[in-house]
C-alpha cells in the first residue's frame, strides 16, 4: 500500500495513463455544498483524484469528513455542486439523467453502508433481481446468483428472507447483489462494518480477487485494517478535503 502520489492529484481530460496505469475514476475540482433552510454546508471543497484500473483504493477519514458524500457522487447518486466526474473515459456529470442510470447499471456496482434488500425478497431473489434488471434471466441468472451467494458465504441461506438474516448475513447480500453482471467500477461504503472475522475475510478476498484477477476498480470507504492489507493506496478525507 502506498500514499498518494503527485501524479494521483492530477486532472485528467480522457481516459489516460498516468505512471503506465489507466485512470478509471477521477475527480475534478469536486465541491458539494448542502443547503438546509439557510444553513449552508461545504462537505466537499475541491476535491483532486485519479484512481488506477484495477486497483484497491480505500477513502478513509473521521466521521461527517465527506467520504459517502464523495462514494455517491463517484456513483452517480448525488450530483455534485460543482467539479466534473470521469469513470471509465466518461465525464458522468454531463451525462442526462437516462444516460447516467444506464452507465451506473453497466459499469458500477454499489454496496451501501446500509443495505438496501428488498424486505419481501429472499436472498436469492435479492440477487435474481439485480440480474434481470441487467438483462440476465431465468436458469443462467439463478445458476450466477447462487454462485454469488457462495462465494460470499450463503450458500445454505438463499431462501430466508432479509429479516431472517443477521446484520452480517444481509450485507454478503448487497455484496453479491453489488457483484452481479461483473461491474468494472465497485464502490463499498464500509462493507464489513457488519461482518464478523471470517465472513469480513471472505469479503475482502472476493474484493481483492475481483481488482487483481478481474481488473474491476474497487474503491472501499473503511476504518478496516484487514482491507488496509490488501489495498493499494489510500487517500484521507478531513473536512471535506483531502489530506495527504
Ligand atoms: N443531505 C444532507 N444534508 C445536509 N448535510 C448533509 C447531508 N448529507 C450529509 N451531510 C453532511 O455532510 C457531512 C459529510 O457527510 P458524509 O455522510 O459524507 O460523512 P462520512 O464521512 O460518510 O461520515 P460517516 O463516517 O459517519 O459515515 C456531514 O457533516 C453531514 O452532516
Ligand atoms: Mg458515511
Amino acid at each position: 500500500m502506498t500514499n498518494c502520489q503527485v501524479a494521483d492529484f492530477y486532472p485528467i481530460q480522457k481516459l489516460v495513463a498516468v505512471n503506465n496505469k489507466q485512470i478509471a475514476i477521477a475527480a475534478i475540482g469536486v465541491k458539494m455544498v448542502y443547503q438546509t433552510g439557510r444553513e449552508i454546508f461545504h462537505a466537499l471543497k475541491d476535491i483532486n483524484l485519479n484512481i488506477h484500473r484495477g486497483d484497491i483504493q480505500l477513502l478513509m477519514g473521521p466521521s461527517g469528513s465527506g467520504k459517502t458524500t464523495l462514494l455517491s457522487i463517484f456513483a452517480g447518486i448525488l450530483t455534485p455542486s460543482g467539479g466534473r466526474v470521469n469513470l471509465l473515459g466518461e465525464e458522468i456529470t454531463k451525462m442526462s439523467d437516462k444516460q447516467l442510470s444506464r452507465f451506473r447499471l453497466e459499469n458500477i456496482g454499489f454496496i451501501f453502508q446500509s443495505f438496501n434488500l428488498f424486505p419481501a425478497l429472499t436472498a436469492l431473489e435479492n440477487v435474481q433481481l439485480a440480474l434481470k434488471i441487467k438483462g440476465i434471466r431465468g436458469k443462467i441468472a439463478k445458476e450466477q446468483a447462487l454462485s454469488l451467494l457462495s462465494q460470499v458465504g450463503l450458500a445454505d441461506k438463499t431462501n430466508l428472507l432479509p429479516r431472517n438474516l443477521s446484520g452480517g448475513q444481509k450485507q454478503r447480500v448487497a455484496i453479491a447483489r453489488a457483484l452481479t453482471g461483473s461491474p468494472q467500477l465497485i464502490m463499498a461504503d464500509e462493507p464489513t462494518a457488519a461482518l464478523d472475522s471470517r465472513s469480513g475475510q471472505k469479503a475482502i478476498e472476493l474484493l481483492r480477487r475481483l481488482a487483481k484477477e478481474e481488473g474491476s476498480t474497487v474503491l472501499i470507504v473503511t476504518h478496516d485494517p484487514r482491507i488496509m492489507d490488501v489495498a493499494d493506496r489510500v487517500v484521507h478525507l478531513e473536512d471535506g478535503m483531502l489530506v495527504k
